[in-house]
């Protein structure tokens, strides 16, 4: 679907979100002619810059994390030419008069307000493009992570947007949702006939969602300490991929169809009381360590780390969904930084087959997995038993791969171009409606508060492991292994 005319304003224009991000995917979309040709994009920041200071920023800061192939100078003219810098401060309304200056009166111009700024400003900005007359039915506006940090927050954040913005009006971001295999795992569970009536507690018998990062914090550690990795990857992404695997099958893609289905698998979500979550979760702080060969420093000297932080880089857990479709089956969670390796990956696994009628041993038979690999490696991993060549009838494990960037030669899309066109075009599916966001901190609060109230420390793990002992533990508990410690046989 072509888009009509906008004017994007990216609050926060000047950030980092802005500069690696954001301007990098809409001069992808530029360079793939996807954008109006008067289309144009305004940066607001409050540096008093001029447009010749701003531009040379974003050639210095933006263009590096642009794929230097697709930047011809004809095309880094084209798209700078839709840039104007505007210098503002975001929460004074009074200064908000350059915006109005840059912005095209046209009300059947898309205007599309992103907030890459700090939540605790968003209604602020919100009120002051309000008192400026700057919303109209044909305005919508973009919320970036963190999306609160409790559910009162989150709550205090949907109220406020909402009295300037229509819920129709609101893209709530989780760039997870943007990724291709994201959307492949909704192609997989819908548009195939062969996963539905398997997709089970009668036939499941686990899921394991991962995802492991090997870096740290990084220049991050402002934010992260006060967010730590439940706030920062588990409340959003993880139950983002979670409420995908899990959710019915929705009547349609319609946003409201599977956000339904989403926010139904949330509100599923058995709630942890201070026993079960000692029992259920784990969390660790990465220590010194090697990552790639590379030493690497514990999260406490990270510069500017508070010497006792207690915020954890690492979170296992053991959740349940309490449906007739789940209940009884475990899906084992995990993300952190500083890991053995980077990936995103879901693992469904089937169970065992009920009677071996080989000499083998029913408990030889490695049960069927799915390996649905998000990052890196895009691709689907189907593990069966075959029978190995030769005499006798002897069965081992074999692989069915579909390797997405095999099967499909086409282009890909970052995360953010796709959001963002999704956005221009109105089109609501891949974003959480204001339910959703508080269905998920409403399961995480307890978690939360319990750690605030308990002064024990996160447990500790070497930097380049998979993370504490404990995280092993939890599902070594359940007769089961995290699919790394079992890779070896795969
Ligand atoms: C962000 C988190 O939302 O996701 C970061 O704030 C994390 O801490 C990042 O590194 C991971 O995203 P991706 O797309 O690199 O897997």
């Amino acid at each position: 679907m072509a888009l009509t005319d906008f004017d994007l304003v990216l609050f926060g224009g000047s950030g980092d979100l802005a500069m690696r991000k954001l301007l990098p995917a809409m001069f992808a979309r530029d360079v793939a002619n996807d954008l109006p040709a008067s289309a144009r994009i305004i940066c607001v920041g409050r540096a008093d810059a001029s447009q010749e200071e701003f531009l040379h920023t974003i050639e210095t800061t933006s263009k590096p994390h642009i794929k230097a192939s697709t930047v011809s100078a004809a095309a880094w003219a084209k798209f700078t030419a839709r840039i104007t810098y505007v210098s503002l401060n975001a929460t004074d309304a009074g200064t908000y008069h350059t915006l109005v200056e840059a912005l095209r009166k046209d009300d059947a111009i898309t205007k599309v307000y992103y907030l890459a700024t700090p939540p605790a400003i968003f209604s602020q900005i919100c009120e002051n493009l309000k008192s400026n007359g700057l919303v109209t039915q044909n305005s919508r506006v973009v919320l970036e992570k963190p999306l609160g940090r409790d559910l009162a927050s989150a709550k205090q954040i949907n109220a406020e947007v909402g009295k300037v913005f229509e819920e129709s009006q609101i893209y709530r971001i989780d760039h997870y949702l943007g990724k291709e295999t994201v959307q492949n795992l909704l192609a997989l569970r819908f548009g195939n006939i062969l996963f539905e009536p398997l997709w089970r507690r009668e036939w499941i018998s686990d899921v394991q969602i991962t995802i492991a990062e090997k870096l740290g914090v990084g220049n991050r550690l402002g934010y992260y300490d006060t967010s730590g990795a439940l706030r920062d990857m588990l409340q959003n992404h993880l139950l983002q991929l979670l409420c995908i695997v899990a959710m019915e099958p929705p009547t349609s893609i319609a946003p409201d169809a599977v956000r339904d289905a989403k926010l139904h698998v949330l509100r599923s979500l058995k709630k942890f009381t201070p026993t079960t979550l000692a029992q259920n979760i784990v969390r660790g702080q990465y220590r010194a360590g090697h990552v790639d060969g590379k030493a690497v420093p514990s999260y406490r000297d990270e510069p500017d780390a508070p010497e006792h932080s207690r915020t954890e880089t690492f979170v296992a857990m053991k959740a349940e969904i309490d449906t007739w479709r789940w209940a009884g089956v475990p899906f084992y969670l995990r993300t952190g930084k500083r890991m053995a390796d980077s990936l995103a990956e879901i693992v469904v696994r089937f169970k065992q087959i009920p009677h071996s009628i080989f000499a083998q041993p029913t408990n030889s038979f490695q049960p069927n997995s799915l390996v649905i690999r998000l990052q890196p490696d895009e691709g689907l991993r189907m593990n069966l038993m075959a029978k190995t060549p030769g005499d006798g009838m002897r069965l081992k494990q074999a692989e069915l791969e579909l390797d997405f960037r095999e099967s499909f030669k086409s282009p890909r899309m970052d995360a953010y171009e796709r959001l963002l066109l999704d956005v221009l075009r109105g089109q609501l599916t891949l974003f959480m409606r204001g339910d959703e966001l508080e269905a998920a901190w409403e399961w995480v609060e307890p978690i939360l508060n319990n750690w605030e109230s308990d002064d024990s420390f996160p447990l500790p793990y070497a930097s380049g492991t998979w993370g504490p002992a404990a995280a092993s533990a939890l599902i070594g508990r359940d007769g089961l292994q995290w699919r790394e410690e079992v890779l070896p046989e795969d």
